[in-house]
């Protein structure tokens, strides 16, 4: 028997995912005995997969594109999970469960409000994007008390699809692009837009100088949605390192129960990305 606890991130691809440093880091860190690797499973394979890894193993990381696969495959949903509509992070119980957990929006906000310092309470808060991305951060968000949170996409159904799903959480609200009106404090891109170089059709006038753009997409340059909100004259623009490293910590918490700290990992994964 291996003498190390596994842990694993399971995608397709993943060869580029950071968790495994991540999570090495953490290890080394706090003392935790642990491996932690990176698997790519084939679309057919990825339930028989899961159940294989648990044989022997103790944690498993989901990635695109098994996040909603991940959530209807778990024994047990926390209630952020099922509120999220998507796992990231899955743990066997002490009775043989299969628990679905998601830390991705606890990330955001813990970035946003322990990093970055952003006043999330009373904030008239954006939301561009509707789909998974989006979803499991409305919740987070809304336990932040903004003024309101808006969600804004391209395919409005969606948006306010969602706007029922968690309706009575708060001041919650689908409104079209084009009908946007207002500075808001925060504005988090949710969208895919930045994957190809796009932006979200959304007015210039969002944007004014008390604003602070949040994309959840990072890399070595800005992204375009970053860049085009600096030219507009945002207060700060912010990618979305941090939320990548806050989520693994948390997870790394709910596998191990011993809380990282996340500002080295942080510090030497924007190092990293500047040396390219
Ligand atoms: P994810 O799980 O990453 O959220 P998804 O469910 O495919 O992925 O959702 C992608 C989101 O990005 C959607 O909100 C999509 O808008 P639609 O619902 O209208 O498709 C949004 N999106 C993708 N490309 C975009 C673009 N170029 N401009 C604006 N929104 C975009």
């Amino acid at each position: 028997m291996s003498p190390m606890d596994r842990y694993a991130v399971m995608g397709n691809p993943v060869a580029h995912s950071k968790s495994p440093q991540i999570h090495r880091d953490f290890a080394e860190q706090t003392g935790q005995a642990m491996e932690y690797q990176a698997l790519k499973v084939d679309e057919g394979d990825f339930e028989d997969a899961v159940k294989r890894f648990f044989v022997g193993g103790q944690g498993l990381n989901i990635t695109v594109p098994f996040k909603e696969r991940a959530w209807h495959y778990a024994g047990r949903l926390t209630e952020r999970a099922q509120r999220a509509g998507a796992v990231n992070t899955l743990w066997q119980d002490a009775d043989g469960a299969l628990v679905g957990d998601n830390t991705d929006g606890c990330g955001l906000v813990t970035d946003l409000k322990v990093n970055q310092k952003v006043r999330l309470e009373g904030g008239r808060i954006l939301l561009l994007g509707a789909g998974g991305a989006a979803r499991g951060v409305i919740q987070p968000l809304l336990a932040e008390n903004p003024a309101s949170l808006v969600i804004a996409n391209r395919t409005l159904a969606r948006a306010q699809e969602l706007v029922v799903l968690f309706a009575g959480s708060g001041a919650l609200q689908a409104v079209p692009f084009d009908q946007l009106s207002g500075e808001f404090d925060l504005v988090v891109n949710a969208t895919s837009a930045s994957l190809h170089g796009e932006i979200p059709p959304l007015p210039e006038t969002s944007i004014g100088e008390k604003t602070i753009c949040y994309d959840m997409m990072y890399g070595a340059d800005p992204t375009a949605f970053n860049r085009w909100a600096s030219a507009l004259g945002a207060r700060r623009c912010i990618d979305g390192l941090g939320m990548l490293v806050e989520q693994a910590a948390e997870a790394f918490y709910c596998w191990r129960g011993v809380r990282p700290a996340t500002e080295p990992v942080l510090r030497s994964l924007r190092s990293q990305l500047d040396a390219r």
